[in-house]
Order: C-alpha cells, then sequence, then structure tokens
C-alpha cells in the first residue's frame, strides 16, 4: 500500500503536486492519469524518496520510501526508461542492478523473457526503441519481486501490441496482490487497464474514484476526462 498525505512540492515558483493525498492499495490497478505537466512525474518521485516534499509525506507499506530496507525488493519502480547508459547490455545491466542491490540474478533469464526481450540479452540498450527500452526498465522494476510497482507512464513507446501485452502484465500482478500505480495522460489506456482511478490536474487530485463510477453511458471517456480536469470547451 502506498499512502500520501498533503503532498506538496514547489520548483520555484511552480506549484508542482498541491496537497495531494491518496491511498493505493494492493491487489488493483490504481491509474494515475493526468495532462502533460499535471504532477504525476513529480509525485513519484516523491513517493520514491528521489525529491524532498516541500511539505506533506508518503509512504510505503508505512515507511518513507528512504527507510525501507533493500528498498529494490519492496518497490519496483519505473521512472525514465531512457536513462539506461547505452554502452551497456541488457542481460548485463540487469545484472548490475542485482549485483548493486543484493538481489538474487536467478530471476533474470525469465524476466528477460517475460518482458519479450529473450533474444536482446546480449544487445546494447544504445539500440533498443524506446518500446524495448520500457520493457527492459519493468524488468528491472521486477527484479526483486517486489509488492509495489510505481510505473510513470510505462505504456509510452510501445506498440498496440505492447501496450496489450503490459496491460495484461499488469493485471496478473495486481491479480498477485500486488501493489500497482500507474501513470498515464491517455483516458481511453487507463479506462481497460485500471480498476481505480486518481485524476490529478495542475498538482491537484480532482477525482478518485473507482473505473466502472467514471465511465457512465453516454459520455465519452475523452469527454469525461476532459470534464474532471476542467479543460472541456463549453
Ligand atoms: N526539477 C524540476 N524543476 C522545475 N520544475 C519542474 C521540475 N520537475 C517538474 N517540474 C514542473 O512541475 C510540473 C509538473 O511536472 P511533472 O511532474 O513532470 O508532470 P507530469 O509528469 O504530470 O507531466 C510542470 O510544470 C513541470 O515543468
Ligand atoms: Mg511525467
Amino acid at each position: 500500500m502506498i499512502e500520501v498525505t498533503g503532498l506538496t512540492k514547489r520548483f520555484g515558483k511552480t506549484l508542482a503536486v498541491d496537497d495531494l493525498s491518496f491511498t493505493v492499495p494492493s491487489g488493483r490497478i490504481t491509474g494515475f492519469l493526468g495532462p502533460n505537466g499535471a504532477g504525476k512525474t513529480t509525485a513519484m518521485r516523491l513517493i520514491l524518496g528521489l525529491e524532498q516534499p516541500t511539505a506533506g509525506r508518503a509512504t510505503v507499506n508505512g515507511v518513507p520510501y528512504r527507510e525501507l530496507r533493500r528498498p529494490l525488493t519492496r518497490v519496483g519502480a519505473l521512472l525514465d526508461a531512457t536513462a539506461v547508459q547505452g554502452g551497456r547490455r541488457a542481460g548485463q545491466h540487469l545484472r548490475w542492478l542485482a549485483r548493486s542491490n543484493g538481489v538474487s540474478r536467478a530471476r533474470i533469464g525469465g524476466l528477460l523473457e517475460l518482458v519479450g526481450l529473450g533474444r536482446a540479452e546480449h544487445k546494447r540498450v544504445g539500440g533498443f526503441s524506446l518500446g524495448m527500452k520500457q520493457r527492459l526498465g519493468l524488468a528491472a522494476a521486477l527484479l526483486g519481486d517486489p509488492e509495489v510497482l510505481v510505473l510513470d507512464e510505462p505504456a509510452n513507446g510501445l506498440d498496440p501490441e505492447g501496450i496489450r501485452w503490459m496491460r495484461g502484465l499488469l493485471k496478473s500482478l495486481a491479480a498477485e496482490g500486488r501493489t500497482v500505480l500507474v501513470s498515464s495522460h491517455l483516458m481511453s489506456e487507463m479506462a481497460v487497464t485500471a480498476d481505480h482511478l486518481i485524476v490529478v490536474a495542475q498538482g491537484r487530485v480532482r477525482v478518485d474514484a473507482g473505473i466502472t463510477e467514471l465511465v457512465r453511458p453516454g459520455t465519452s471517456l475523452e469527454d469525461a476526462f476532459l470534464d474532471l480536469i476542467g479543460r472541456r470547451a463549453r
């Protein structure tokens, strides 16, 4: 479970995250939906202890991320799939991550297969498409077999088949009882992936509701989303 309470982050004059409070329970996919610049990445970085909040707090299973022991075994994160050094080979990258985090390397082969990179193990990441980098990032997030997953726009760069595959994988991870927080700026994708949506705009939570409450007959998903973030032309 992830708990966010009054979480606020200011960068100079920009209030990136404005008094966010929400809970992400285990066993379901929680979609973190909002337009570009809404504060999704900043909120996730705060949850992962990569930024210091201006106010408020975030905990993972009751503990701030920075206080977790062996965090890779508790929380798997995919933030910026392109951050991997291009000269590294896929398998080598995962082995390095495992070694530097005290995690078993035994899962690496299976994980590469799981994310569809079985044949790319010895290829350099620099030659990967964005979709392949997302797949590698997902393997890295799963390396420590964590109970909590924080994934920032993991579908970016995937082709339609890849998006469908990712959706299935996230659903199975949630069905195993894991906590899955996944961000997106695409309502249509979240509507078919998430069980629950937290909609943010301009750093604030606009909606925190189950997907069935949001998707009503007679309104298109896109209209519902634009309504929620207050952007629809009237
Ligand atoms: N390191 C930073 N320094 C200054 N401004 C930032 C920084 N990170 C994010 N921002 C600003 O915070 C706001 C929210 O950004 P972000 O969290 O990346 O939104 P999202 O992920 O929803 O697109 C944006 O206005 C962005 O420009
Ligand atoms: Mg972002």
